[in-house]
């Protein structure tokens, strides 16, 4: 009785979703037909008297906002059907209306990106010069060096034509040395990170470096000055002590950091840098037994968000050779499947304590890698990928879809994603493990978990999810 209210509810509610998607694809696609024919015909680019070029410039301003409008009619749209999304049950079909909506957005607003260029030809016709070098029509990959005052940065992202202006084996006639786009806003820092002497010490300003990685301009030019390194490196422990032993305070610069010394990090007393591994320094007590001993059971459910090695191991024996482990932390994942013979590469900032440093003192392999950027790995590659303590409530739906989308283009077919605790407020569970769930991976563990520590509002959500074979030629 109840279902049945329920299906008639979503039914009204569907017709209308129906008409209102049908009115505005309509319009979309008009409007898309329109702008196409208008601009793509060969006469409005090739005329260009000053009276042609006034009416067209008049026309994309009408364009132009209606253009606005339907994009904003239709994410309003969207917006409710997330909304209706969360009070009903999310059906299929409003999935896929969504993401047919999502599509006509995409459209429009690729157009809508077509339009500036055009607008910006009139306006460098009339001697405005001072747009933004990415912004520019026809731009050669060359012109960001215009816009740097610093010879170095000039230098860096000019293409560099291959001597004998031979092509070389990769069918390129230069090399493409490229920085990433948000350096362009933060023009000033980045000219003062490369504002040094050729073959001199560099500035101390890592912490600049990893600021502008943070926003966006990553990657980062590369300098031709030397990093600055502790003033007296010690010889690193050997491998066998170096895994579960604090190390050497001197193979460290601290000036950066508030703790002076790897003490300091793993004290529970001390004012230390991120709040999310305040305890990852304790190697003795907080990382020994993690991944190992079975904790954090919940006491209602008996059941816990920390599954161990060896049974996620053990879901497919002696496969899991490589993987990635994209967290905050000290390499502890690391060095346990090391013990397992499995070859975790650790990707992490340093987010207000040496992480980088600390997990290759234990001799592991640190990746020094925001979530900005495409994993460096080829495709279909790694036989796991682990994350904890990094991707939370606080990641932004769509990021998380491209991050997640990455991270199983280097998964390879019959590899594991293991979510390792990741939690968020209750109310948004249910967006996020949709994301989880469009990768349509086999579950071999799916736990959702209380998270008592903050008034019952968050919740724990850990899963070992399987990449299927995608059998598409
Ligand atoms: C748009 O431009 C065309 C000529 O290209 C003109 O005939 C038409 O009247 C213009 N539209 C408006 C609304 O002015
Ligand atoms: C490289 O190739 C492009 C076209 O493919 C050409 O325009 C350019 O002049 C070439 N550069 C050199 C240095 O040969
Ligand atoms: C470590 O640093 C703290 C302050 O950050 C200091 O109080 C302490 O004496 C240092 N310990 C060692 C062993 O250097
Ligand atoms: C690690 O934590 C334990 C218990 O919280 C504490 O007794 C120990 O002193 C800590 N280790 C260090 C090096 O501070
Ligand atoms: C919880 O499960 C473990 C085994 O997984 C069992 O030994 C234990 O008795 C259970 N505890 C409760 C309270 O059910
Ligand atoms: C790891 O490899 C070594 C040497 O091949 C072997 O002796 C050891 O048993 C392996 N450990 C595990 C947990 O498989």
């Amino acid at each position: 009785m109840r279902k049945q209210r329920f299906v008639m509810k979503l039914g009204t509610w569907r017709g209308l979703v129906h008409r209102s998607i049908l009115i505005l694809a309509t319009l979309a696609i008009f409007i898309l037909v329109v702008t196409f024919t208008m601009f793509s015909s060969p006469r409005s680019l090739t005329l260009c008297s000053e009276e042609n070029s006034e009416m067209q410039s008049w026309n994309q301003t009408q364009l132009r906002m209606t253009i606005q409008t339907v994009t904003q009619k239709i994410q309003l749209q969207l917006e409710e059907i997330r909304d209706s999304k969360s009070s009903t049950e999310p059906g299929t079909s409003s999935l896929k209306f969504g993401s047919f909506l999502a599509d006509i957005v995409g459209l429009i607003e690729s157009v809508h990106e077509y339009l500036p260029e055009l607008e910006l030809t009139h306006q460098t016709n009339r001697g405005v010069r001072d747009t933004h070098p990415l912004l520019k029509p026809k731009q050669r990959s060359d012109e960001p060096a215009d816009y740097f005052l610093i010879e170095e940065i000039r230098k860096y992202v000019k293409i560099k034509p291959n001597r004998l202006g031979k092509q070389n084996f990769m069918g390129a006639n230069g090399t493409f040395t490229s920085i990433g786009h948000a350096c362009f806003s933060m023009k000033k820092e980045l000219e003062e990170y490369m504002d040094y002497d050729v073959g001199d010490i560099c500035n101390d300003d890592w912490k600049l470096a990893q600021k502008l990685m943070v926003h966006g301009c990553d990657p980062l030019p590369r300098r031709r000055c030397f990093s600055r390194a502790p003033q007296l490196y010690r010889r690193p422990f050997p491998i066998s002590e170096s895994l579960w032993k604090l190390p050497d305070n001197k193979n460290v610069r601290w000036s950066q950091y508030r703790c002076k010394n790897f003490t300091c990090l793993a004290s529970n007393r001390s004012p230390k840098g991120f709040f999310k591994c305040a305890d990852c320094f304790n190697l003795s007590h907080h990382e020994l037994p993690r991944w190992i001993k079975a904790a954090n059971l919940d006491p209602i459910s008996n059941v816990t968000a920390d599954f161990l090695i060896p049974q996620v191991l053990n879901i497919k024996p002696g496969e899991i050779r490589i993987g990635l482990d994209f967290s905050v932390g000290t390499g502890t994942f690391a060095a346990r499947m090391r013990e397992f013979n499995v070859t975790i590469v650790s990707a992490t900032i340093n987010l207000g304590a040496p992480f980088n440093e600390m997990i290759a003192l234990r001799g592991l392999v640190p990746l020094y890698l925001t979530i900005n950027q495409r994993l460096p790995f080829f495709d279909n590659t790694l036989d796991m990928i682990h994350t904890t303590r990094f991707l939370d409530g606080w990641i932004d739906y769509v990021l998380l879809d491209f991050v997640l989308y990455d991270w199983d283009r280097v998964l390879r077919p019959g590899g594991l994603l293991w979510i390792d605790s990741f939690f968020c407020v209750k109310e948004d569970l249910g967006d996020y493990l949709e994301a989880f769930k469009v990768l349509r991976y086999k579950k071999h563990k799916w736990v959702i978990v209380p998270k008592v520590d903050k008034d019952d509002k968050e919740v724990f959500f850990s899963a070992v999810l399987e990449k299927p074979p995608r059998p598409f030629r």
